[in-house]
């Protein structure tokens, strides 16, 4: 499943994020194809923007994917997490596996899918593709008062710190139990697994697996497939 609702508001001004180009293609159809290049995956179902749910059916239309790969579309709600369980709900019965992959990430890589899959398949319940950090984090409380500095009141030890990406790989029953449990806002799925005291594990992740967050990802995102058409070309 592909959450691509979102508006892309720290993007700046513009059409969802989702849909914006990426070396003249949607940033949806890059994300949908990084997961259909899994063997492993057989449907996609893209969580659309509440009213652009015809434009991105569409779209994947005039797109090739592979022959063994369908797709579904519907529309997202207001909150990622919400997004999700409105993909869950339309999600025919006869899969036990889900993954859930920010369309954000549009250049994840195809052995990232399969490590996630194929952990999902040995067992673990919840899995999360993840790298570590090159930053040291600091724990802060807000401040006293607006634009006053922040005290610092923690400083978690790094090399056990992890930076979690998508996709995440799931077994239904435990993520559909998640959605209907955890009601608190959450910024990923696994961490609602946690809440259910349920194992979560760490696969590597991969640095092309960035989300496109900022205006900069644009620039980053840009380069990785120009050196991927080098690559390719040679
Ligand atoms: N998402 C979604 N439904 C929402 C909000 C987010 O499906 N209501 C999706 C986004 O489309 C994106 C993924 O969740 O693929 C990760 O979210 P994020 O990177 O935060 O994207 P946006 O919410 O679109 O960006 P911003 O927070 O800057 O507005
Ligand atoms: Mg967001």
């Amino acid at each position: 499943m592909i959450p691509a609702a979102g508006r892309g508001v720290r993007l700046g001004p513009g059409a969802p994020k989702a849909l914006r180009a990426l070396g003249g293609t949607p940033m949806l159809i890059h994300a949908v194809r990084a997961m259909a290049a899994s063997r492993g995956v057989s449907l996609v179902v893209v969580v659309a923007p509440p009213d652009g749910a015809g434009e991105v059916k569409s779209l994947l239309d005039a797109h090739a994917l592979p022959e063994r790969t369908d797709f579904l579309v519907v529309p997202g709600g207001e909150t990622r997490q919400e997004s999700v369980r409105l993909g869950l709900d339309a999600l025919p019965p006869e899969y036990d596996i889900v993954l859930v992959h920010d369309a954000a990430r549009p250049l994840v890589p195809v052995d990232t899918v399969d490590a996630v899959i194929d952990a999902v398949r040995e067992g673990a319940p919840a899995v999360v593709p993840a790298v570590p950090l090159a930053d040291t984090v600091k724990q802060v409380e807000p401040a006293a008062a607006p634009g006053e500095p922040e005290p610092v009141v923690a400083t978690p030890e790094r090399a056990r710190l992890r930076a979690v990406q998508t996709p995440q790989g799931f077994d239904r029953a435990t993520l559909v139990r998640a959605h209907g449990t955890v009601t608190d806002d959450v910024t990923d799925d696994a961490s609602m697994v946690e809440r259910l005291g349920l194992a979560v594990v760490v696969v590597p992740g991969h640095e092309e697996a960035f989300k496109v967050t900022r205006p900069l990802d644009l620039v980053l995102a840009e380069a990785v497939l120009a050196r991927r058409r080098l690559n390719d070309g040679f």
